[in-house]
């Protein structure tokens, strides 16, 4: 097991760059056979989604469109419980089979309150998939259509992750120590 420390917290090994990178593969497995022919657009939420979003699409063995747009709802390690949005979406959901990529669903604040504006232009199709999901912490309905793993609720970082804006550029995911 290997520590890390970023900013004052000490995180240790929790899921391998290998681990990770074979779930991403089956994801990507699942969501070509779910959407053969389909053309589905992909909106990859930014900031911590990045690296799945980019691992994912490059997996992805049908024709597909991704656009990324920017949520906030965490400052440090807790939820501030408001959702910011601060780069919106340009492109025209109308018809289209949509999948939504995040790094992690932890209350499920920021979905629940950003699918409404979605489904508001009428996709033809609107499906969740994130890499993380912290079952214990999610308060806010939600339907998760394709979960990398389920997670223990504890801090993590790495992958995307962040705690105060380091620790992203990690290839593995790290936990908090307790
Ligand atoms: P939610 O709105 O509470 O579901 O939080 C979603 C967002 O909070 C995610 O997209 C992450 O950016 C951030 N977040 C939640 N849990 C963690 C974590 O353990 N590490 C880093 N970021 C997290
Ligand atoms: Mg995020």
């Amino acid at each position: 097991m290997s520590v890390i420390q970023v900013h004052d917290k000490k995180f240790e090994t929790f899921l391998s760059e290998d681990v990770i990178q074979k779930r991403i593969a089956e994801l990507a497995i699942e969501i070509a056979r779910d959407y053969t022919d389909k053309k589905p657009l992909f909106i990859a939420i930014l900031n911590g989604s990045f690296m799945f979003a980019a691992d994912l699409f490059k997996h992805l063995q049908i024709e597909a469109e991704i656009c990324f747009i920017k949520l906030a709802s965490y400052k440090g390690m807790k939820s501030s419980g408001k959702v910011v949005t601060s780069i919106g979406l340009e492109e025209d959901l109308f018809g289209k089979d949509v999948i939504i990529l995040e790094d992690i669903v932890d209350t499920g604040k920021t979905l629940h309150h950003f699918l409404p504006k979605l489904e508001h232009q009428q996709p033809r199709s609107l499906k969740i998939a994130t890499l993380l999901h912290k079952p214990a912490a999610t308060k806010f309905p939600l339907t998760l259509d394709y979960i990398g793993f389920s997670i223990p609720e504890k801090f993590v970082v790495g992958y995307g992750l962040d705690y105060d804006g380091l620790g992203r550029n990690i290839k593995e995911i790290y936990q908090l120590s307790s």
